[in-house]
C-alpha cells in the first residue's frame, strides 16, 4: 500500500515540501506520496485524531501549528521540550510522536553554505524575536557562541527571550549600531525580506568583514537584506537551503532512510520559486 505524509499549515498552497519529499521518494523508489494540507487552527484536534488511527506515516508541520502540535502529541522528542514547538511528527501504533528538525535545518545549511561558520562565533545578532527567532537560539546553544543578541521592532518580546535565556541581550533597532561591529553572524528570523520587503536604516556597512548573513526567508531566494550583504562582500546563506536540510531528518524519521540535497534539488525549487 502506498504510505502517505503530509505537510500542514494554514495556509499552505505554496508550501514547497511536497515537491521535496516527492522527489526524494520517487529517486529512492519508496512508494509513497506527500501532499500538502491545509488545516484551520480549530481543526488541529480533529487532524490529530485522523492521524491516530493510521492513516499516515508522519508529515510536517507549519505556521502557524507549530506550537499548538507540540501540545497535542502524545509523546515528544526531549529535545524539542525547551523549544515548545515540533515541525515534524511520526505516527506509531495509534500515537503521535513529535520532533523538530529546524534546528538541524539551520545548522546544516550554513555547514554547506559556509563551512567553518562555528568554528569561532563572535556575539551573533537575531533579528527577530519569534518562534522562528526561538528555534534559532535553540540551535546556536551548541556552539558556545557567547553573548547572544536579538534585535526586535517589540523591544519587549526581545526582553521576554532575554529573561529566559541568561546569554541573551534585547534590543531594538536602534541597537543595531553599536552592536553589529563586534558580531560575525547576522540572522534575519523575521518575515521583513519576504515578497522583497525591507529593513530601514540597519546599516550593513558597520559589521565587521568576516561576517555571515543568513536570512530564513526564501522568497526571493535572495532577499534585499541578502543582496546588500553581498555588495558590501559579506558571506551570504539562503533560507532555501533551511527548508531542504530541515527535510533530510523528517524524511528519515519516516521512511527510515537519510536522502540527499542534490544540485537536481534545489534547482527544482529554484525554477518553482520563479513562479
Ligand atoms: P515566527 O513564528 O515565524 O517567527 P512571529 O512570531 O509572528 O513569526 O514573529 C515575526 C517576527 O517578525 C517578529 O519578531 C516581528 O516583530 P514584532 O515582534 O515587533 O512583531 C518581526 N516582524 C514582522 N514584520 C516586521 C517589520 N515590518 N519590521 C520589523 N520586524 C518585523
Amino acid at each position: 500500500m502506498t504510505a502517505k505524509a503530509f505537510v500542514i499549515g494554514h495556509p499552505i498552497s505554496h508550501s514547497l515540501s511536497p515537491l521535496i519529499h516527492n522527489y526524494w521518494m520517487q529517486s529512492l523508489g519508496i512508494d509513497a506520496r506527500y501532499d500538502a494540507i491545509d488545516v484551520a487552527p480549530e481543526d488541529l484536534p480533529a487532524f490529530f485524531d485522523r492521524l491516530r488511527r493510521g492513516e499516515f506515516v508522519g508529515g510536517n508541520v507549519t505556521v502557524p501549528h507549530k506550537e499548538a502540535a507540540f501540545a497535542l502529541c502524545d509523546e515528544l522528542d526531549p529535545a524539542c521540550n525547551e523549544l515548545g514547538a515540533v515541525n515534524t511528527l511520526l505516527v506509531k501504533n495509534g500515537k503521535v510522536w513529535g520532533t523538530n528538525t529546524d534546528d538541524l535545518g539551520f545548522q546544516r545549511n550554513l555547514d554547506a553554505g559556509a563551512p567553518g561558520w562555528s568554528d569561532y562565533l563572535r556575539e551573533p545578532i537575531l533579528l527577530g524575536a519569534g518562534g522562528a527567532a526561538r528555534g534559532v537560539l535553540h540551535a546556536l546553544r551548541g556552539h558556545r557562541a557567547g553573548p547572544i543578541h536579538i534585535v526586535n521592532r517589540t523591544r519587549e518580546k526581545a526582553e521576554q527571550l532575554a529573561r529566559e535565556n541568561f546569554d541573551v541581550t534585547a534590543h531594538d533597532f536602534a541597537d543595531f549600531a553599536s552592536i553589529a561591529p563586534r558580531t560575525n553572524l547576522l540572522i534575519n528570523t523575521t518575515s521583513v525580506g519576504m515578497n522583497g520587503s525591507s529593513f530601514e536604516d540597519l546599516d550593513l556597512s558597520l559589521l565587521p568583514d568576516d561576517t555571515i548573513v543568513t536570512d530564513i526567508v526564501y522568497r526571493p531566494l535572495e532577499t534585499p537584506l541578502l543582496a546588500t550583504a553581498r555588495a558590501r562582500g559579506l558571506r551570504t546563506v539562503d533560507g532555501l537551503g533551511m527548508l531542504l536540510h530541515q527535510a533530510r531528518p523528517a524524511f528519515d524519521h519516516w521512511f527510515r532512510r537519510m536522502p540527499a540535497v542534490t544540485p537536481e534539488l534545489r534547482s527544482r525549487l529554484e525554477a518553482a520559486l520563479e513562479h
